[in-house]
């Protein structure tokens, strides 16, 4: 074999991690995988190791390797960095857009839409196509030279691609994507250090780093969005065309950016991005428009340090600090004890907040909550208010700390806490009238005994009247007895009547799930519908499973009948047992049967047909209801699980299916839509 040249070698190999590092951070596409990426990069530090007259500045070794600064030198910005005008509504929106066709005497104007990073601005100056400096914004007129830091980002070539022009300064975002935010908390954590409050911050103080190994290892991003000075090149005409350029110097611009026409695309493009914001890997705190004619910008020009041809159009903000007023204690279905803060109303992600959850009494230890303090609340998108943090060092001198009720605030039953359990429980069952009330809107509810009719105010009424103790109490009540509630007229009442009479036929997955016995959600009252067949069957396995005192009794903690069950698992499988010896709920069941409750017994011996010993799991929105598509599976022979695992033969999936179609790719179960359900019903293929 030839011997290879080594500096040839190494010519190829730098050309090789250049254009694998595009791939990678400018592209998102990665060619190669990691560990062949490291053996080539180990192979081009030996090479220079051992001929160190051949190391250039723009190799991919010099990424890491300047020397720490003691500080910054300042940079002055030929071209100022500007910064953009906000604005905050439709109307803002509007007076913009009319400045702007009046400033050019234009009927409509076209922007492009970008988002709007959440990081930090900084300018890179590449001569004759090499990265000679980086800078932050500064004051917009000078700032600080970075260029050892920003060599580390490897979304940042330190090479131009194509033939770029003899001087370019380019401007961009540089970011932590949310999973390197993620990682770096970690890390801060692991050492006992503060984790840092946002990606934004964490950027910022890796761009500032004194040693450029720091920063290395911190995984920034970089996206190029504006231009700064250049020289020995033909100005493209438009941002779009401004941004494709970058792009074929091979900078990385988002792949979000568009051309958008007048104020109306202007706005279905800011809705878009606000609804996939959460998703999106990194923050961004709005979008900006800029008119994409460049020539027609020279022509607008800018007021103060902002250009009259672009804005920025913010999203609501997701945190805002307010005061913790109070912390009251709510009681849910099952008896938890949930904490809820009590705040000064505050305005934030879109909506005035006042309440928000506090999950359990861990978490407001680990927050170290307390009355009175200063608190950093989050709300994104439709997720439901959070208290995020205090702010320490605002704490006054009367704060009072959290405690947990040693009785529940509603019927003073003692509330107990399990050991090993974050949640603490009312133990009143549903002589609590919060049980009650959120054990009673369960069991109407839709997927559940489905009683039209019967709200969250009536069920209220009902309750404090006395008319209504205990779910089976729902049955006895008379159209008399309903219309002489307040704001009943005689007509709904019958309504409601009617739709008691007709709940009154249901299914036993429909029962089973209706009892919110804790944990036993609708896919697993179904799965223990079609395993036992009937109630008194699931009953028998219960008491058979229940731990006894009895010297095989590790035996009967495993619980074996009913984690025969598809899905049961041992925490599902004692709730069960803990929910049926209870002697309440047996005598509820007797009172809810008496009352006239019923449900055809489901076949349980496996049938035979195109589905024999195989599993599916139906998810998403389908042409059928749930209910029927359960019935035609077990037909066929079939069994339904509600989860997705390894033993899965289909995962039937709907509209909108979420996780457990993620599952099933993962795991490699094949999915089916409804066509090829159709067809596996039918040849028991799909
Ligand atoms: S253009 C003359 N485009 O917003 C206009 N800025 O408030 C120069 N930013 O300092 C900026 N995303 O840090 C532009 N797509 C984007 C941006 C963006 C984020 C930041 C940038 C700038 C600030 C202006």
């Amino acid at each position: 074999m030839p011997a290879v040249d080594p500096a040839q070698r190494l010519q190829v190999l730098r050309e090789a991690i250049r254009s694998h590092d595009h791939a990678y951070y400018a592209l998102d596409a990665p060619r190669i995988a990691d560990a062949e990426y490291d053996a080539l990069f180990r192979e081009l530090l030996a090479i220079e190791d051992a001929h160190p007259e051949w190391v250039s500045p723009d190799s991919p070794s010099q990424r890491v390797g300047t020397a720490p600064s003691a500080r910054f030198s300042e940079v002055r910005h030929s071209v100022p960095m500007r910064s953009l005008n906000n604005c905050f509504s439709e109307e803002e929106l509007r007076e913009f857009d009319r400045r702007v066709r009046e400033g050019l005497g234009r009927g409509e104007v076209r922007y492009t839409a970008e988002p709007k990073l959440d990081g930090l601005a900084v300018s890179l100056r590449y001569e004759a196509g090499m990265l000679v400096q980086g800078a932050t914004r500064g004051d917009g007129s000078s700032g600080e030279d970075v260029t050892a830091n920003l060599r580390t980002l490897r979304s940042i070539p330190l090479r131009l691609r194509g033939s770029p022009p003899d001087v370019l300064e380019v401007r961009g975002e540089v970011f932590l994507p949310h999973a390197g935010f993620a990682e770096l908390n970690a890390q801060q954590h692991a050492r006992g250090e503060k984790p840092y409050v946002n990606p934004r911050n964490a950027a910022a103080g890796a761009l500032r780093q004194l040693d450029p190994a720091v920063t290395a290892r911190r995984p920034l991003q970089f996206y190029a969005y504006a231009l700064g000075a250049h020289e020995g090149w033909v100005l493209p005409s438009t941002q779009m065309a401004l941004l494709e350029a970058l792009r074929d110097f091979g900078l990385p611009v988002s792949d979000l950016v568009r051309s958008v026409d007048g104020v109306p695309a202007c706005l279905a493009y800011y809705a878009d991005l606000l609804a996939r914001r959460a998703q999106l890997p990194f923050d961004i705190d709005g979008v900006v428009y800029k008119l994409d004619d460049l020539a027609g910008r020279e022509e607008l020009g800018y007021v103060a340090r902002a250009p009259r041809w672009a804005i920025a159009h913010k999203f609501p903000a997701e945190e805002a600090t307010t005061t913790l007023l109070d912390v009251e204690f709510q009681i849910g279905r099952t008896g938890a004890v949930t904490p809820v803060a009590r705040l000064e109303p505050v305005f934030v992600g879109g909506a005035t907040v006042s309440n928000a959850t506090l999950h359990n009494m861990d978490e407001v230890l680990r927050k170290d909550l307390h009355i009175g303090d200063s608190v950093i609340v989050r709300r994104a998108g439709d997720v439901i208010p959070e208290v995020k943090a205090v702010v320490a060092d605002r704490r006054p001198a009367d704060a009072r700390p959290v405690m947990l009720p040693a009785d529940c605030p509603v019927c003073g039953s003692p509330v107990e806490r399990l050991e090993g359990e974050a949640v603490a429980r009312c133990s009143g069952g549903l002589t609590c009238r919060a049980q009650l009330h959120a054990g009673l809107l369960h069991a109407v509810s839709r997927r559940a005994l489905d009683i039209e009719g019967l709200g969250d105010k009536l069920l209220t009424q009902l309750i404090e009247e006395g008319h209504v103790r205990d779910p089976a109490d729902l049955f006895a009540l008379s159209a008399e007895t309903l219309a002489g509630l307040d704001r009943m007229g005689e007509k709904s009442a019958a309504n409601v009547a009617a739709a008691l009479t007709r709940a009154r036929s249901t299914t036993l997955p429909r029962f089973l799930f209706s009892l919110g016995i804790r944990d036993v959600g609708e896919a697993t009252a179904d799965t223990l519908a079609r395993h036992f067949g009937s109630l008194e069957a699931l009953i028998a396995a219960c008491e058979a499973d229940a731990p006894t005192d009895t010297p095989d009794r590790k035996d009967r903690e495993r619980l074996p009948l009913l984690r025969a069950v598809d899905d049961v698992g041992i925490e599902v499988a004692r709730s069960l047992v803990h929910w049926f010896a209870d002697p309440r709920h047996r005598a509820l069941l007797a009172r809810l049967q008496a009352a006239g409750l019923q449900w055809p017994a489901i076949a349980v011996r496996p049938m035979e047909g195109p589905l024999q010993g195989r599993k599916l799991v139906v998810t998403g929105t389908l042409p059928q209801p749930r209910d029927a598509i359960i019935a035609r599976i077990i037909e066929a022979g079939g069994q339904v699980a509600g989860s997705v695992s390894s033993k899965t033969d289909y995962v039937v999936a709907g509209e909108a299916a979420g996780s457990k179609l993620d599952k099933a790719h993962a795991l490699g179960v094949p999915v089916l839509d409804w066509a090829a359900f159709e067809q596996l019903l039918q040849d028991g293929a799909p």
